[in-house]
């Protein structure tokens, strides 16, 4: 059967489409049905199930007499290491955690924040959570002391798992130091802390509160799997929204399970024994779906990767990872490619390696440009699937089915609409454009299963963020353009948040802290093209009246902040002091222009702007920078 029939089927009959995809999980009680629609607009799936995660993702393996089969490779070049874990390890590495952690308490429904690196003990962590009925909430080690606080207030957690540190290819990471600083500014106080002590960093542990993850976890009684409902969260993940405040997407047990599963087959054509390979972070949705959850519930094995794909050590160790390990599809962002492709641009250590059990390239994160896939394409000699999804849907709503059909791949474009998404581009009143006519992309509800049923206590939010501006539709912040032949093209965001190499950020939240400075009257941030990273942030900050202070040390100041109050990932280098900021005389910041600018694409004096002469300060300026046009 072809993508057109099976995306046909679903439309005929969604309710039948996902029941049967539910066959694929073990359920301690079936779901009696799919679509939950009692508390319309927000949906729900398979609610009257009972399940588990963990039992799906490791213990069926094992009771199936897989356990010798391995769930996890560890793959270390920045500790030149590397680690196998079989399905019957993982099985008993998360029982005992998982034990550890209910005979301390931790029971269904309590949250567990997670600060964790790429080692195999984050999968670890976040599977005895779901063994228990925990929910997660795992924390990118990029994110500064106070990015970890305000997740600790929001989802209140009753305990946090974190390793002793991270390794970055240039510096170690000491997490203990963070994780204090984010306790100490946090309201809310976990009961108690498990410490990974990794070997290249010893962490002092607080008497009373912190345990060491090792002791704890081998004198403790494995735990049974216990059955939760399909509706019982899994998981909440933070991602960035138009506000400094992070938003809690919820991720749904039932649905979760059932969607990734259908993904491992349709979309990415693996299934048990196959090799799997993420290249991202436990800490985006990337890594939670398919570093650890779709590939284990698949009875793949999935590659945990701590490195980068250039300087560890060098760009040929992403081809060695594979041809080490048999990968049968690699998962990345384009960034990841273009970093390689700037290093060995003619591909010639593509060339040391045997690379005959690739099967596809997976690209997603950010827009994949069209040099970046031909690069690929020449020296792989694989099919390169671009393919597009949001945190909040945890998996993808347009791609190339490559387990239905191999669908002739468009340069630019993620391709088709996945089963489960009614995709539809919309005009600002909220009426369809015809192909080829760009507008804001929106999903007619429901959507499918495994996708967000809300914000984890923000339910005002959640309606405000997506349900709101076009009735009957989840708008997802992007916008684009679908062709004669149903392919998507997404061009570009409709709200702030950008995109640096991969990871979503909030200029918002950038600006919050750029004003917290004493010497900042007003500032906006922007996202600028870049050649690696896709968009880099940009800072203009007006100083208020007065202020005689040398610019260079503010700007300098201001850097620092960022990296304090978001972190390293926010990748925040550069602001310019300018007098005036171009707004519309209603006064909202002009950002779009100002992007154009700085880009040196075409734009259009907005109708609206207050004092068009301010423009041309801002031009000067992005010169000083090298950038807009000369
Ligand atoms: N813990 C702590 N710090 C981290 C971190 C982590 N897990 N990940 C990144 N950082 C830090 C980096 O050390 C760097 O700090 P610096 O400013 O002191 O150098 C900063 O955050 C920016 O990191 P990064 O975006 O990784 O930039 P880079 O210049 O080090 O590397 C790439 C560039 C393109 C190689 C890298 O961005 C990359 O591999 N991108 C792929 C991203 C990806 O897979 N995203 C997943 C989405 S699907
Ligand atoms: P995140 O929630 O971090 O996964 O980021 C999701 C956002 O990244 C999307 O809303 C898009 O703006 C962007 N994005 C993800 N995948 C793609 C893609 N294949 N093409 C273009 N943009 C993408």
């Amino acid at each position: 059967m072809g993508y057109a029939q099976v995306y046909a089927d679903w439309q005929t009959d969604p309710e039948a489409f996902w029941m049967k995809a539910a066959e694929a999980i073990d359920w301690e009680r079936k779901p009696s049905a799919a679509l939950d629609a009692t508390r319309a607009p927000c949906y729900q799936w398979f609610t009257d199930g009972l399940t588990n995660t963990c039992w799906n993702a490791v213990d069926r393996h094992v009771a199936a007499g897989r356990g010798e089969q391995l769930a996890i490779i560890h793959d270390s070049p920045v500790t030149q290491s590397q680690t196998r874990l079989t399905y019957a390890e993982l099985q008993d590495r998360t029982a005992r955690l998982a034990g550890a952690l209910q005979a301390k308490g931790v029971t269904k429904g309590d949250r567990v924040i997670i600060y964790m690196p790429m080692i195999p003990e984050a999968l670890v962590a976040m599977l005895a959570c779901a063994r228990i009925g925990a929910i997660h909430s795992v924390v990118f080690g990029g994110f500064a002391a106070n990015e970890l606080a305000v997740r600790i207030d929001d989802c209140t957690p009753k305990a946090i798992l974190a390793a002793s540190c991270g390794i970055e290819p240039a510096r170690i990471l000491p997490y203990k130091p963070l994780l204090d600083a984010a306790i100490a500014q946090a309201s809310h106080k976990p009961e108690f802390c498990v410490i990974l002590q990794r070997p290249q960093v010893s962490a002092e542990l607080t008497l009373g509160r912190d345990h060491d993850w090792t002791t704890l976890t081998e004198t403790a009684p494995p735990a049974p799997c216990v059955p939760v409902e399909g509706t019982h969260p899994a998981y909440i993940l933070y991602t960035s929204g138009t506000t400094g405040a992070p938003k809690g997407v919820v991720r749904p047990t039932g649905g979760h399970m059932v969607a990734l599963h259908w993904t491992m087959r349709a979309i990415y054509n693996c299934g048990p024994g196959d090799v799997f390979w993420a290249a991202s972070d436990v800490g985006w949705v990337v890594g939670h779906s398919y570093i650890c959850y779709a590939p284990l519930l698949a009875g793949c094995t999935t590659v945990v990767f701590e490195g980068k794909p250039v300087g560890t050590p060098d760009a040929g160790t992403y081809w060695r990872v594979i041809e080490e390990h048999n990968v049968r599809a690699l998962f990345t962002a384009p960034t990841a490619l273009r970093a390689i492709k700037r290093e060995d641009p003619e591909g010639a250590l593509v060339q040391n390696y045997d690379l005959t059990s690739l099967k596809a390239l997976y690209l997603a994160g950010e827009r994949a440009d069209p040099d970046t896939i031909q690069w690929a394409q020449r020296h792989l000699n694989v099919p390169v699937i671009d393919h597009w999804w949001q945190t909040e849907t945890g998996w993808a709503i347009a791609a190339n089915p490559m387990g239905i059909e191999a669908l002739p791949v468009k340069i630019g474009s993620p391709s088709v609409a996945m089963p489960g998404y009614a995709v539809h581009v919309l005009d600002e009143a909220g009426h369809p454009v015809p192909p080829g006519t760009l507008g804001a992309i929106a999903v007619k509800l429901p959507l499918p299963p495994g996708t967000l049923p809300g914000l984890w206590n923000a339910e005002a939010r959640f309606n405000k963020s997506y349900l709101a501006h076009f009735p009957g539709y989840y708008e997802t912040g992007d916008a684009g353009y679908v062709d004669e032949d149903g392919y998507l093209y997404i061009m570009a965001r409709t709200d702030d948040v950008i995109n640096v190499a991969g990871h979503r950020l909030s200029t918002g939240a950038m600006e919050e802290v750029l004003a917290s400075h004493p010497d900042v009257a007003e500032c906006a941030v922007i996202g600028v093209a870049d050649a690696l990273k896709g968009q880099s942030p940009l800072g203009f900050l007006c100083l208020n009246r007065g202020c005689e202070r040398e610019i260079s040390a503010i700007t300098a100041e201001c850097v620092q902040l960022m990296r304090d109050r978001i972190g390293p990932v926010a990748d925040f280098k550069r602001a310019l002091v300018v007098n005036r900021l171009p707004k519309t005389r209603s006064g909202k910041i002009l950002r779009g222009t100002m992007v154009k600018i700085a880009d040196g694409t075409e734009w259009k004096m907005p109708a609206t702007i207050d004092d068009p002469a301010i423009l041309d300060e801002i031009g000067d300026a992005l010169r000083s920078l090298g950038l807009g046009k000369a």
